[in-house]
């Protein structure tokens, strides 16, 4: 990939080879531009419904504020697992379910519960680096299985079994996956649980953006599947579906001596998740399941606006399934991801983060998220015009 002459400040990059880092230098930096558009982060822009503030407030009022279990409320813990069951189809009680402080908390607990140090975690790329942060603290080693646009990165069970070796312990799956939107179909599914099966492997499902899916595609949960339960970890939480990531709230389901082991870690870090958040994550899971219905409505027309924007600027994106993301491909430009995502937010101030952002192959990538009222989406379209044709014109 060609360098357009930017120059990138030392502090961005500094960390340009972290993809975790490098994006939050890239938000630091636009907090200098008050009237940057950020299509950055993956965190809901919209309201938290008033039920579930209502909730929150009704725990504070009520002096419903001291700490829970560690494993969560007994009533919320039933209540994830009962929507576990019905809607996922898993084989779930409340023991098989912990509450965490965020899905954050649990990507990291599980990986400190289950590694031993050399282990080998196979995990689709490109991917939201967390995980690879949370894979090294715990001494693993990450096995990359790459996946392509041209099969709307979807994960393709040959190359996933290709890529187990005597130390692989864990397949991980994102689906819908952040950054690319993409999914992983049934079809992939049953045959990745029947490799796990065959393999003895624990397969961790992180089903964090499950409710947005579009285009009539389905979400399925590879716990349902016959001799799943026992092997696979469901992570998930609030943050997304009920625009409560400043709540914190999160979940993880497994057999009991995986959350016991999660619980142990978590009892001597975190403690339990916080008590007011908790309740407004009842309220979330037990409430009314509209404003999802709204939010999806809201998510979809956006993502086509950007979709109709980007593709008159000649910017082609992977058929995006789900999630908030157009995973985008800006190699047409000639410019590096990175430097490019640079110059689109100090000569456009529009954020978005560069495809290196979730890991070192994708230079040639933007994830650019649809977090912004419509108007603004387009206001960014038209920003980011210029900048293009201008540096376009510099390649010829
Ligand atoms: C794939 C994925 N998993 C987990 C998380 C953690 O979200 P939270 O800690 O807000 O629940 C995120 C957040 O962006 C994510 O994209």
């Amino acid at each position: 990939m060609a360098t357009a002459n930017v120059n990138i400040p030392p502090e961005v990059r500094a960390v340009a080879a972290d993809g975790t880092q490098l994006r939050y230098a890239l938000m630091e930096l636009s907090n200098q531009y008050p009237d940057a558009i950020a299509l950055g982060r993956g965190d809901p822009d919209v309201a938290t419904p008033a039920h579930i503030i209502e909730a929150a407030k009704a725990a504070i009022r009520d002096n419903k504020i001291s700490p829970t279990s560690v494993y969560g409320m007994p009533i919320l813990r039933e209540a994830v697992a009962a929507k576990l069951r019905a809607e996922n189809g898993l084989d779930a009680n409340a023991e098989n379910v912990i509450i965490t402080t965020g899905g954050q908390e649990g990507l990291y607990l599980i990986m400190q519960a289950l590694l031993d140090p050399g282990d080998e975690v196979i995990v689709p790329d490109p991917r939201y680096t967390s995980y690879d942060e949370a894979i090294a603290s715990a001494g693993g080693k990450i096995v990359l299985v790459p996946t392509d646009h041209d099969d709307a990165f979807n994960l393709r069970p040959e190359a996933v079994e290709a890529a187990i070796t005597p130390r692989t312990k864990i397949i991980l799956i994102i689906t819908p996956s952040n950054p690319t939107g993409g999914i992983v179909t049934e079809e992939r599914l049953r045959a990745i649980a029947e490799i796990a099966i065959r393999h003895n492997l624990i397969v961790i499902s992180d089903e964090i953006y499950e409710k947005f899916l579009y285009d009539g595609w389905k979400h399925f949960s590879i716990g349902s599947l016959p001799g799943m339960a026992e092997r696979t970890i469901t992570l998930n939480g609030f943050s997304k579906t009920y625009a409560m990531t400043g709540f914190r709230v999160g979940y993880a389901a497994a057999p009991v001596n995986v959350i016991e082991a999660l619980a142990r870690i978590k009892s001597v870090t975190t403690g339990a998740a916080a008590a007011v958040s908790q309740w407004a994550a009842l309220a979330a899971v037990t409430g009314t399941q509209e404003p999802i219905r709204e939010f999806h409505k809201l998510y979809d027309d956006r993502r086509r606006l950007m979709m109709t924007g980007l593709r008159e600027m000649g910017l082609s994106f992977s058929d995006p399934r789900g999630a908030f993301f157009l995973w985008t491909n800006s190699s047409s430009t000639g410019i590096h991801a990175t430097e490019l995502s640079y110059l689109l937010l100090k000569e456009g101030r529009v954020l978005l983060f560069p495809g290196t952002g979730f890991g070192d192959n994708w230079g040639g990538y933007l994830r650019i998220s649809v977090l912004q009222k419509s108007e603004l989406l387009s206001e960014a379209l038209e920003r980011m015009k210029p900048i293009l044709e201008r540096y376009r014109i510099t390649q010829e």
